[in-house]
Protein backbone atom coordinates (compact mmCIF):
# COMPACT_ATOMS: atom_id res chain seq x y z
CA UNK A 1 0.00 0.00 0.00
CA UNK A 2 1.52 3.54 -0.93
CA UNK A 3 1.28 6.18 1.58
CA UNK A 4 2.73 10.15 1.22
CA UNK A 5 5.81 11.44 2.50
CA UNK A 6 7.71 14.49 2.61
CA UNK A 7 11.50 15.02 3.08
CA UNK A 8 13.21 17.92 4.01
CA UNK A 9 15.93 20.07 3.36
CA UNK A 10 18.01 23.07 2.97
CA UNK A 11 16.31 25.33 0.85
CA UNK A 12 18.37 25.26 -2.29
CA UNK A 13 18.73 22.04 -2.37
CA UNK A 14 15.31 20.80 -3.55
CA UNK A 15 16.46 19.91 -6.98
CA UNK A 16 19.51 17.60 -5.43
CA UNK A 17 16.94 15.68 -3.24
CA UNK A 18 14.69 15.24 -6.11
CA UNK A 19 17.26 13.40 -7.92
CA UNK A 20 19.18 11.52 -5.11
CA UNK A 21 15.56 9.98 -4.18
CA UNK A 22 14.82 9.21 -7.41
CA UNK A 23 17.89 7.15 -7.86
CA UNK A 24 17.11 5.40 -4.15
CA UNK A 25 13.63 4.45 -5.21
CA UNK A 26 13.16 5.36 -8.51
CA UNK A 27 10.32 7.12 -8.49
CA UNK A 28 9.71 10.61 -9.35
CA UNK A 29 8.84 12.94 -6.72
CA UNK A 30 7.51 16.26 -6.63
CA UNK A 31 9.36 19.42 -5.23
CA UNK A 32 8.69 22.11 -3.05
CA UNK A 33 10.15 24.95 -0.83
CA UNK A 34 12.49 23.03 1.88
CA UNK A 35 11.17 19.85 0.64
CA UNK A 36 10.40 17.23 -1.92
CA UNK A 37 7.15 15.24 -1.54
CA UNK A 38 6.16 11.71 -3.33
CA UNK A 39 3.76 8.59 -3.12
CA UNK A 40 5.50 5.32 -2.23
CA UNK A 41 5.44 2.16 0.05
CA UNK A 42 6.89 1.67 3.38
CA UNK A 43 9.65 -0.13 2.70
CA UNK A 44 10.60 2.38 0.10
CA UNK A 45 10.17 4.81 2.55
CA UNK A 46 12.26 3.30 5.11
CA UNK A 47 15.16 3.13 2.42
CA UNK A 48 14.93 6.50 1.64
CA UNK A 49 15.06 7.27 5.09
CA UNK A 50 18.11 5.16 5.22
CA UNK A 51 20.01 5.98 2.33
CA UNK A 52 19.77 9.55 1.78
CA UNK A 53 22.33 11.98 2.30
CA UNK A 54 20.60 15.07 1.39
CA UNK A 55 16.93 15.09 3.14
CA UNK A 56 17.05 16.35 6.58
CA UNK A 57 14.08 14.81 8.11
CA UNK A 58 11.29 12.40 7.09
CA UNK A 59 7.85 12.78 7.68
CA UNK A 60 4.85 10.47 6.63
CA UNK A 61 1.41 12.25 6.15
CA UNK A 62 -1.48 11.00 8.07
CA UNK A 63 -4.30 12.74 7.03
CA UNK A 64 -4.85 16.56 5.44
CA UNK A 65 -8.41 18.48 5.44
CA UNK A 66 -9.39 21.78 4.38
CA UNK A 67 -10.86 23.89 7.30
CA UNK A 68 -11.40 27.97 7.35
CA UNK A 69 -11.59 28.78 11.01
CA UNK A 70 -9.43 27.47 13.94
CA UNK A 71 -12.91 26.03 15.34
CA UNK A 72 -13.59 23.43 12.23
CA UNK A 73 -9.58 22.64 12.49
CA UNK A 74 -10.75 21.58 15.78
CA UNK A 75 -13.44 19.19 14.93
CA UNK A 76 -12.24 17.92 11.80
CA UNK A 77 -8.39 17.28 14.06
CA UNK A 78 -11.08 15.08 16.63
CA UNK A 79 -12.53 13.09 13.53
CA UNK A 80 -9.35 11.03 13.00
CA UNK A 81 -9.31 7.93 14.71
CA UNK A 82 -6.01 8.86 16.82
CA UNK A 83 -6.62 5.56 18.95
CA UNK A 84 -5.02 3.57 15.86
CA UNK A 85 -1.96 5.38 15.09
CA UNK A 86 -1.16 6.25 19.15
CA UNK A 87 -1.12 4.39 22.21
CA UNK A 88 -2.69 6.06 25.34
CA UNK A 89 0.37 5.33 27.21
CA UNK A 90 2.84 7.02 24.26
CA UNK A 91 4.10 10.58 24.01
CA UNK A 92 3.63 13.27 21.88
CA UNK A 93 4.46 16.88 20.32
CA UNK A 94 2.97 19.15 17.79
CA UNK A 95 4.79 21.27 15.52
CA UNK A 96 3.18 23.75 13.19
CA UNK A 97 4.40 25.32 10.56
CA UNK A 98 2.63 28.34 8.41
CA UNK A 99 2.64 29.24 4.51
CA UNK A 100 3.24 32.95 4.12
CA UNK A 101 -0.71 33.60 3.69
CA UNK A 102 -1.41 31.49 6.59
CA UNK A 103 0.74 33.20 8.90
CA UNK A 104 -0.62 36.44 7.91
CA UNK A 105 -4.35 35.15 8.82
CA UNK A 106 -3.49 33.29 11.65
CA UNK A 107 -0.77 34.80 13.45
CA UNK A 108 0.07 32.40 16.21
CA UNK A 109 1.34 28.94 15.44
CA UNK A 110 1.35 27.85 19.05
CA UNK A 111 -2.76 28.46 19.12
CA UNK A 112 -3.04 26.41 15.85
CA UNK A 113 -0.80 23.57 17.79
CA UNK A 114 -2.91 24.16 21.05
CA UNK A 115 -6.08 23.52 18.90
CA UNK A 116 -4.60 20.03 17.42
CA UNK A 117 -3.56 18.91 20.23
CA UNK A 118 -7.30 19.56 22.39
CA UNK A 119 -8.46 17.56 19.54
CA UNK A 120 -6.41 15.01 20.30
CA UNK A 121 -6.89 14.79 24.07
CA UNK A 122 -9.97 15.18 24.18
CA UNK A 123 -10.48 12.21 21.96
CA UNK A 124 -9.01 10.61 23.65
CA UNK A 125 -10.69 11.65 27.03
CA UNK A 126 -13.97 11.19 25.82
CA UNK A 127 -13.29 7.28 24.37
CA UNK A 128 -10.67 6.15 26.75
CA UNK A 129 -10.76 7.82 29.96
CA UNK A 130 -7.21 9.44 29.62
CA UNK A 131 -4.58 10.57 27.36
CA UNK A 132 -1.17 10.31 25.70
CA UNK A 133 1.20 12.69 27.45
CA UNK A 134 3.50 15.93 25.76
CA UNK A 135 7.26 15.12 25.43
CA UNK A 136 8.95 17.83 23.92
CA UNK A 137 12.50 16.21 24.15
CA UNK A 138 11.41 12.96 22.37
CA UNK A 139 8.15 12.02 21.67
CA UNK A 140 7.16 8.48 20.21
CA UNK A 141 5.33 10.76 17.76
CA UNK A 142 6.69 13.92 16.85
CA UNK A 143 3.63 15.51 14.58
CA UNK A 144 4.63 17.99 12.01
CA UNK A 145 1.53 20.36 10.88
CA UNK A 146 1.95 22.20 7.39
CA UNK A 147 -0.96 25.20 7.02
CA UNK A 148 -1.40 26.01 3.28
CA UNK A 149 -3.33 27.64 1.24
CA UNK A 150 -6.16 25.48 0.27
CA UNK A 151 -6.54 24.52 -3.16
CA UNK A 152 -10.68 24.53 -3.13
CA UNK A 153 -12.94 27.74 -3.72
CA UNK A 154 -14.78 26.48 -0.60
CA UNK A 155 -12.09 26.56 1.52
CA UNK A 156 -9.31 29.19 2.60
CA UNK A 157 -6.67 26.70 4.08
CA UNK A 158 -5.25 23.03 4.30
CA UNK A 159 -3.62 21.21 6.89
CA UNK A 160 -1.63 18.23 6.47
CA UNK A 161 -0.95 16.44 9.56
CA UNK A 162 2.63 14.63 9.29
CA UNK A 163 4.30 12.04 11.91
CA UNK A 164 7.76 12.80 11.90
CA UNK A 165 9.96 9.06 11.41
CA UNK A 166 13.54 10.88 12.36
CA UNK A 167 14.21 11.39 16.07
CA UNK A 168 17.69 12.65 15.85
CA UNK A 169 17.80 14.73 11.98
CA UNK A 170 19.01 12.82 8.87
CA UNK A 171 21.47 15.73 8.63
CA UNK A 172 22.98 15.02 12.18
CA UNK A 173 25.02 11.84 11.28
CA UNK A 174 26.79 11.61 14.57
CA UNK A 175 30.33 12.09 13.92
CA UNK A 176 30.32 15.72 15.05
CA UNK A 177 32.46 16.69 17.57
CA UNK A 178 32.81 20.40 19.17
CA UNK A 179 35.62 22.33 18.44
CA UNK A 180 34.38 24.56 14.87
CA UNK A 181 32.93 27.42 15.05
CA UNK A 182 30.98 27.50 11.73
CA UNK A 183 30.64 23.60 10.40
CA UNK A 184 28.62 22.84 7.20
CA UNK A 185 25.53 20.25 8.35
CA UNK A 186 26.61 17.27 7.29
CA UNK A 187 23.24 16.84 4.79
CA UNK A 188 24.43 19.96 2.78
CA UNK A 189 27.71 19.39 2.52
CA UNK A 190 26.63 16.02 0.85
CA UNK A 191 24.21 17.74 -1.13
CA UNK A 192 27.56 20.00 -2.78
CA UNK A 193 29.03 17.12 -3.50
CA UNK A 194 26.46 15.40 -5.39
CA UNK A 195 25.47 18.66 -6.98
CA UNK A 196 29.08 18.50 -8.51
CA UNK A 197 29.13 15.39 -10.07
CA UNK A 198 32.20 14.46 -8.22
CA UNK A 199 33.51 10.80 -10.19
CA UNK A 200 34.91 9.44 -7.26
CA UNK A 201 36.58 6.51 -8.80
CA UNK A 202 38.91 8.60 -10.98
CA UNK A 203 39.00 12.08 -9.76
CA UNK A 204 40.56 13.47 -6.59
CA UNK A 205 38.49 15.87 -4.35
CA UNK A 206 40.02 18.64 -2.53
CA UNK A 207 38.58 20.94 0.10
CA UNK A 208 40.63 23.79 0.51
CA UNK A 209 38.91 25.76 4.09
CA UNK A 210 38.26 22.06 5.27
CA UNK A 211 37.42 23.55 8.92
CA UNK A 212 36.51 20.24 11.02
CA UNK A 213 36.04 18.05 7.45
CA UNK A 214 32.28 17.77 6.63
CA UNK A 215 32.99 17.92 3.48
CA UNK A 216 35.74 15.33 3.50
CA UNK A 217 34.09 12.89 5.69
CA UNK A 218 30.94 13.09 3.40
CA UNK A 219 32.95 12.55 0.47
CA UNK A 220 34.70 9.38 1.45
CA UNK A 221 30.94 8.36 2.91
CA UNK A 222 30.13 8.78 -0.76
CA UNK A 223 33.31 7.35 -2.43
CA UNK A 224 32.65 4.00 -0.13
CA UNK A 225 28.82 3.78 -0.56
CA UNK A 226 27.34 3.53 2.97
CA UNK A 227 24.56 4.83 3.89
CA UNK A 228 24.77 8.33 6.02
CA UNK A 229 22.64 6.61 8.82
CA UNK A 230 25.49 3.66 9.78
CA UNK A 231 26.55 5.19 13.40
CA UNK A 232 22.86 5.24 14.30
CA UNK A 233 21.98 1.84 13.04
CA UNK A 234 25.09 0.90 14.93
CA UNK A 235 23.42 1.74 18.49
CA UNK A 236 21.79 -0.63 20.60
CA UNK A 237 18.50 1.88 21.09
CA UNK A 238 17.91 2.40 17.99
CA UNK A 239 14.73 4.66 18.97
CA UNK A 240 16.85 7.05 20.07
CA UNK A 241 17.51 7.75 16.43
CA UNK A 242 14.61 6.72 14.73
CA UNK A 243 10.86 7.63 16.20
CA UNK A 244 9.30 5.31 13.47
CA UNK A 245 10.95 2.28 15.83
CA UNK A 246 8.18 3.33 17.99
CA UNK A 247 5.38 4.01 15.68
CA UNK A 248 2.17 1.45 15.65
CA UNK A 249 2.33 1.28 11.25
CA UNK A 250 6.15 0.06 11.86
CA UNK A 251 5.36 -2.10 14.99
CA UNK A 252 2.57 -3.89 13.96
CA UNK A 253 4.38 -4.92 10.70
CA UNK A 254 6.90 -8.01 11.11
CA UNK A 255 7.40 -7.93 7.19
CA UNK A 256 8.37 -4.46 7.43
CA UNK A 257 10.26 -4.86 10.27
CA UNK A 258 12.61 -7.96 8.48
CA UNK A 259 12.92 -5.30 5.84
CA UNK A 260 14.45 -3.05 8.41
CA UNK A 261 16.86 -5.23 9.91
CA UNK A 262 17.94 -6.86 6.74
CA UNK A 263 18.89 -3.51 5.48
CA UNK A 264 20.30 -2.48 8.55
CA UNK A 265 22.48 -5.73 8.20
CA UNK A 266 23.58 -4.68 4.51
CA UNK A 267 24.65 -1.45 5.68
CA UNK A 268 26.56 -2.73 8.64
CA UNK A 269 28.89 -5.11 6.46
CA UNK A 270 29.59 -2.31 4.18
CA UNK A 271 31.29 -0.39 6.90
CA UNK A 272 33.71 -3.17 7.67
CA UNK A 273 34.75 -2.99 3.86
CA UNK A 274 35.23 1.05 4.48
CA UNK A 275 39.15 0.29 5.42
CA UNK A 276 39.42 -1.07 1.48
CA UNK A 277 37.46 0.85 -0.58
CA UNK A 278 39.15 3.93 0.74
CA UNK A 279 42.40 2.46 0.61
CA UNK A 280 44.05 4.86 -2.12
CA UNK A 281 43.87 8.27 -0.80
CA UNK A 282 41.52 10.80 -3.59
CA UNK A 283 40.52 12.83 -0.85
CA UNK A 284 42.39 15.61 -0.06
CA UNK A 285 41.91 18.27 2.97
CA UNK A 286 43.54 22.04 3.56
CA UNK A 287 43.07 24.23 6.54
CA UNK A 288 45.08 27.03 7.59
CA UNK A 289 44.23 26.66 11.32
CA UNK A 290 46.68 23.86 12.99
CA UNK A 291 43.75 23.49 16.05
CA UNK A 292 41.28 22.29 13.25
CA UNK A 293 43.44 20.06 11.28
CA UNK A 294 43.72 18.19 14.70
CA UNK A 295 39.97 18.21 14.50
CA UNK A 296 39.36 16.70 11.58
CA UNK A 297 41.93 14.05 12.08
CA UNK A 298 39.25 13.55 15.70
CA UNK A 299 36.09 13.70 13.78
CA UNK A 300 37.73 11.27 11.04
CA UNK A 301 38.01 8.55 13.45
CA UNK A 302 34.78 9.30 15.48
CA UNK A 303 33.22 8.51 12.01
CA UNK A 304 35.01 5.47 11.98
CA UNK A 305 36.86 5.86 8.64
CA UNK A 306 40.58 5.09 8.41
CA UNK A 307 42.98 8.50 8.82
CA UNK A 308 45.08 7.07 5.86
CA UNK A 309 42.85 7.26 3.32
CA UNK A 310 42.58 10.96 3.67
CA UNK A 311 45.99 13.64 2.74
CA UNK A 312 45.60 16.40 5.02
CA UNK A 313 47.83 19.65 4.91
CA UNK A 314 48.33 22.37 7.26
CA UNK A 315 48.48 25.44 4.32
CA UNK A 316 47.31 28.11 2.87
CA UNK A 317 44.75 27.89 0.04
CA UNK A 318 45.59 30.50 -1.71
CA UNK A 319 48.79 29.15 -2.50
CA UNK A 320 48.28 25.57 -2.25
CA UNK A 321 48.77 23.81 -5.73
CA UNK A 322 47.03 21.23 -6.87
CA UNK A 323 47.64 17.14 -5.07
CA UNK A 324 48.65 15.00 -8.20
CA UNK A 325 48.27 14.92 -11.47
CA UNK A 326 44.82 14.06 -12.26
CA UNK A 327 42.11 16.51 -12.55
CA UNK A 328 38.99 16.75 -10.15
CA UNK A 329 36.89 18.94 -7.94
CA UNK A 330 37.59 21.25 -5.16
CA UNK A 331 34.50 22.07 -3.09
CA UNK A 332 34.81 24.45 -0.37
CA UNK A 333 32.77 26.82 1.85
CA UNK A 334 35.74 29.58 2.32
CA UNK A 335 35.40 32.41 5.53
CA UNK A 336 32.64 34.37 5.30
CA UNK A 337 33.85 37.36 6.78
CA UNK A 338 31.95 37.43 10.10
CA UNK A 339 35.11 37.41 11.72
CA UNK A 340 37.62 39.32 9.72
CA UNK A 341 37.17 43.19 8.07
CA UNK A 342 35.83 43.62 4.41
CA UNK A 343 39.04 44.59 2.82
CA UNK A 344 40.88 41.31 4.47
CA UNK A 345 38.27 39.24 3.01
CA UNK A 346 38.35 40.58 -0.61
CA UNK A 347 41.87 39.88 -0.70
CA UNK A 348 41.60 36.35 0.24
CA UNK A 349 38.53 36.03 -2.32
CA UNK A 350 40.67 38.10 -5.02
CA UNK A 351 44.19 35.45 -4.17
CA UNK A 352 41.45 32.62 -3.76
CA UNK A 353 40.70 33.39 -8.07
CA UNK A 354 44.11 34.12 -8.96
CA UNK A 355 45.67 30.57 -7.06
CA UNK A 356 42.46 28.66 -9.18
CA UNK A 357 42.99 30.78 -12.43
CA UNK A 358 47.04 30.06 -12.30
CA UNK A 359 47.67 26.46 -10.78
CA UNK A 360 44.15 24.63 -10.71
CA UNK A 361 43.97 24.04 -14.36
CA UNK A 362 41.33 21.42 -15.83
CA UNK A 363 40.06 21.24 -12.29
CA UNK A 364 36.07 22.55 -11.51
CA UNK A 365 35.85 24.33 -8.20
CA UNK A 366 32.30 24.98 -6.18
CA UNK A 367 32.35 27.50 -3.57
CA UNK A 368 29.45 27.79 -1.36
CA UNK A 369 29.66 31.59 0.02
CA UNK A 370 26.92 34.17 1.59
CA UNK A 371 29.08 37.25 0.84
CA UNK A 372 27.91 38.96 -2.54
CA UNK A 373 30.16 41.43 -2.70
CA UNK A 374 33.34 38.72 -2.10
CA UNK A 375 32.35 37.08 -4.60
CA UNK A 376 32.62 39.65 -7.20
CA UNK A 377 36.45 39.99 -6.16
CA UNK A 378 37.11 36.07 -8.16
CA UNK A 379 37.99 37.34 -11.64
CA UNK A 380 36.59 33.93 -12.97
CA UNK A 381 34.02 32.98 -15.06
CA UNK A 382 31.36 32.08 -12.65
CA UNK A 383 29.07 29.19 -14.68
CA UNK A 384 26.63 28.74 -12.21
CA UNK A 385 25.17 30.54 -8.96
CA UNK A 386 22.87 28.40 -7.49
CA UNK A 387 20.94 29.85 -4.03
CA UNK A 388 21.33 28.20 -1.01
CA UNK A 389 19.86 28.78 2.47
CA UNK A 390 22.66 27.70 4.92
CA UNK A 391 21.21 27.70 8.16
CA UNK A 392 20.34 31.51 8.29
CA UNK A 393 22.57 32.49 5.80
CA UNK A 394 21.51 33.28 2.51
CA UNK A 395 24.09 31.34 0.13
CA UNK A 396 25.60 31.14 -3.51
CA UNK A 397 27.15 27.65 -4.57
CA UNK A 398 29.34 29.34 -7.30
CA UNK A 399 30.24 27.01 -10.24
CA UNK A 400 34.07 27.53 -11.96
CA UNK A 401 35.41 25.77 -14.88
CA UNK A 402 39.52 26.01 -14.71
CA UNK A 403 41.06 26.69 -18.14
C1 LIG B 1 33.58 28.35 6.96
S1 LIG B 1 34.89 27.42 7.59
C2 LIG B 1 34.75 25.87 6.77
C3 LIG B 1 33.90 24.91 7.57
C4 LIG B 1 33.92 23.49 7.03
N1 LIG B 1 33.27 23.37 5.75
C5 LIG B 1 33.27 22.54 8.05
O1 LIG B 1 32.28 21.90 7.71
O2 LIG B 1 33.72 22.49 9.17
C6 LIG B 1 36.31 28.10 6.80
C7 LIG B 1 37.63 27.50 7.24
O3 LIG B 1 38.67 28.04 6.41
C8 LIG B 1 39.85 28.19 7.19
N2 LIG B 1 40.70 29.18 6.49
C9 LIG B 1 40.58 30.53 6.45
N3 LIG B 1 41.51 31.07 5.65
C10 LIG B 1 42.24 30.05 5.12
C11 LIG B 1 43.32 29.97 4.19
N4 LIG B 1 43.84 31.04 3.65
N5 LIG B 1 43.79 28.74 3.91
C12 LIG B 1 43.26 27.62 4.45
N6 LIG B 1 42.24 27.63 5.34
C13 LIG B 1 41.73 28.83 5.68
C14 LIG B 1 39.34 28.65 8.54
O4 LIG B 1 40.28 28.35 9.57
C15 LIG B 1 38.03 27.84 8.69
O5 LIG B 1 38.27 26.65 9.38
Amino acid sequence: MENSYFASCSQGVENILQREITSIIGISVEVHKGGVSFDTSEEEALKTLLYSRTASRLFRLFFSFDFNTPEELYRKSKEYPWNKTLSINQTFKIQVLFDRKAKEDLGNSIFISQKIKDALVDQYREKAGGRPSVDKKSPDFPLMVRVEDSESDKALYNAKIYVDLCQVPLSNRGYRMPGHRAPLRENLAAALILHSNWSYNREPLCDLFSGSGTILIEAALIKAKVAPTYLKLQKRDLAESFAFMNQKWFQKNQELKNYFFEERKKILNQTKKLALILKQGFIYGVERDSTYLELIKETILEAGLPLKSFSLSNADALTFCPPEKRKGVIISNPPYGERLNEDTMKELYYELGENLKNNWNGWRAHLLTSNNELRKAISLRTEERLPIRNGNLECRLLKYSLF
